[in-house]
């Protein structure tokens, strides 16, 4: 266990499953102070448990997101923080005829919006107190062409795109913004047997477990990556790069 990140605050947006737990895992073996937000406070629970059994510091912070007002108490509630990762989200694959009003605004709401309220709220305090980082969790669908997936790649497009504008207005702070974009991952929020089918289509024949999308996540938080800003990382068995 190194503590590189001794001293830190990170918050962890949608770390109660999947990839957002991973990170705040990863994150609080470092040596951050975790936040760990979620809208269901026992699996929140469970994961500062997780955190606190191996020595590190972390409690539950619950918002649902797609709340702009929410949105605006997390931000409040958490106080200055040094890591953001915009993690939580949710995605919807089908027809584009069948996609519905309600669920097309459920996608920007969650995966959009909530991502620039916080990064809004919280960044210029980073700023203000000598630098930060933030990492959003896009997908590869912002690259690439999925069937069924016109909206969902839509949200994660634009999260690549905030990135790359943030990383200009916040970059001369010494707040470092960059987006980690997986390929297809088992987590809660995956369908296992679709999962399966996009991890044959990449380079390393597989899916990803969490735990290797938050090896990138917890690196780019690091001062090893003092370089690196309005990047997209690919962490996707290589699927975009053929
Ligand atoms: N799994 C993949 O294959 C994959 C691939 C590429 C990108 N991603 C991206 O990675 C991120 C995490 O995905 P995952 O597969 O780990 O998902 P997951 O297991 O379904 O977990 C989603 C997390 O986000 C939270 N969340 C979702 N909507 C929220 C809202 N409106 N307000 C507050 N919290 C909300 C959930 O909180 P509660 O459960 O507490 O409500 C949960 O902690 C997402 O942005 C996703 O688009 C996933």
């Amino acid at each position: 266990m190194t503590a590189e990140l001794a001293g830190r605050t990170a918050l962890v947006t949608g770390a109660t499953s999947g990839i957002g737990k991973a990170a705040a895992l990863k994150l609080a073996e470092y040596g951050a102070t975790v936040l760990v937000h979620g809208r269901d406070t026992a699996r929140g629970t469970a994961v500062v448990d997780q955190i606190e059994q191996a020595g590190g510091k972390s409690r539950f912070v619950g918002a649902d997101l797609s709340n702009p007002d929410e949105v605006a108490q997390l931000a409040a509630e958490v106080g200055p923080v040094d890591i953001l990762v915009n993690n939580a989200g949710s995605s919807w694959f089908g027809p584009s005829s069948e996609l519905t009003v309600a669920t097309y605004d459920r996608l920007f709401d969650g995966n959009v919006r909530s991502a620039y309220l916080l990064t809004a709220a919280l960044a210029p305090e980073m700023a203000r107190n000598g630098g930060g980082t933030i990492i959003n969790v896009g997908s590869m669908v912002g690259r690439v062409g999925l069937s069924g997936g016109a909206a969902y790649s839509a949200t994660k497009a634009a999260l690549e795109a905030m990135t790359r504008s943030w990383a200009v207005e916040y970059g001369a702070d010494h707040v470092r913004v960059n987006v980690v974009a997986p390929g297809p991952v088992y987590t809660d929020g995956s369908v296992p047997e679709r999962t399966t089918a996009l991890g044959n289509t990449t380079l390393l024949n597989r899916a990803a477990q969490p735990e290797e999308i938050a090896e990138t996540i917890a690196f780019l938080a690091s001062p090893r990556a003092d370089y690196i800003t309005g990047a997209t990382i690919a962490v996707d068995g290589g699927r975009t790069a053929v």
